[in-house]
């Protein structure tokens, strides 16, 4: 069962008299290629380390930028973009888990409760691996945007930033590993393919 109504949608192959079933479009091109571009900008910047600075710092301006523009996407965006459309109280979260441990979890069309409450946690912790890491670069390398603030900071601090850096990447790779096995979960349970509809747009339209 769905709580929502699907829209916008389009038959999947044979017209619209065909028994196909029906897809719906659920992700925009930007949520589309935020995501993959997130991926590929996270990826590099925690595979590369900084044993290749000057990449490191790209693939992290990167990933701020994204995180810069989803927030705004997800005032403004398309139905499902938006944080409104996901963004639940712990309470629905918690039903909403307890009923996927039950095997009863309703079927959505953008993301559940859970999924978007992962989706806050990343965006933050994302954002907070990054924002330390522009802080170090100003205070390690005296370069970036923050160098100037970071002038004069005691070495103490900046050891501190170092850790606190590299905690929020692992916290974001555990968080990115959850996310993934919620991704898989829910696509078993609803027997659809989440990660094709964040390539292609498109999901299932019809109600289970
Ligand atoms: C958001 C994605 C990012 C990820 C996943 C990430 C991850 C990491 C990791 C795992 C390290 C190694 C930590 C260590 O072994 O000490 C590191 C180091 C570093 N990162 Fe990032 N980082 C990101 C973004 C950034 C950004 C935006 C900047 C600066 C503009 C930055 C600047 C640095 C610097 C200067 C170091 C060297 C620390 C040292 O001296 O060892 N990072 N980062
Ligand atoms: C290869 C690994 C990954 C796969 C297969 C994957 C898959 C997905 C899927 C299928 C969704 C849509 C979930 C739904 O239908 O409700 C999604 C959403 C999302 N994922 Fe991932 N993901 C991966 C890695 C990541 C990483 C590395 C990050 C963060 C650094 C991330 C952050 C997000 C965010 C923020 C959303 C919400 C998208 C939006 O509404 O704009 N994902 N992911």
């Amino acid at each position: 069962m769905s709580n929502e109504e699907p829209n916008d949608t389009a038959p999947l192959a044979h017209g619209p008299e065909s028994d196909a079933p029906k897809r719906v479009r659920v992700w925009d091109p930007l949520v589309r290629i935020f995501h993959w571009s997130l991926v590929a900008g996270f990826a590099t910047a925690f595979i590369v380390e900084d044993d290749l600075l000057g990449i490191h710092v790209w693939a992290g301006y990167l990933v701020l930028a994204l995180i810069s523009v989803r927030l705004v996407w997800g005032l403004i965006g398309t139905r499902h973009a938006r944080f409104s459309d996901f963004v639940r109280s712990p309470g629905a979260v918690l039903g909403y888990l307890r009923a996927v441990v039950h095997l009863r979890a309703p079927r959505y069309l953008g993301h559940n409760p859970a999924g978007g409450a992962m989706i806050v946690l990343l965006l933050i912790s994302v954002a907070a691996t990054g924002i330390s890491g522009l802080a170090l670069y100003g205070a390690e390398e005296f370069a970036g945007p923050l160098a100037g603030m970071m002038r004069g900071l005691p070495p103490v601090l900046g050891d501190v930033l170092e850790e606190s850096h590299e905690v929020f990447a692992y916290v974001t790779l555990g968080l990115i590993l959850i996310h993934v096995v919620g991704v898989l979960v829910s696509s078993l349970l609803h027997r659809e393919n989440l990660i094709g509809s964040m390539i292609s747009g498109y999901k299932r339209a019809e109600i289970q």
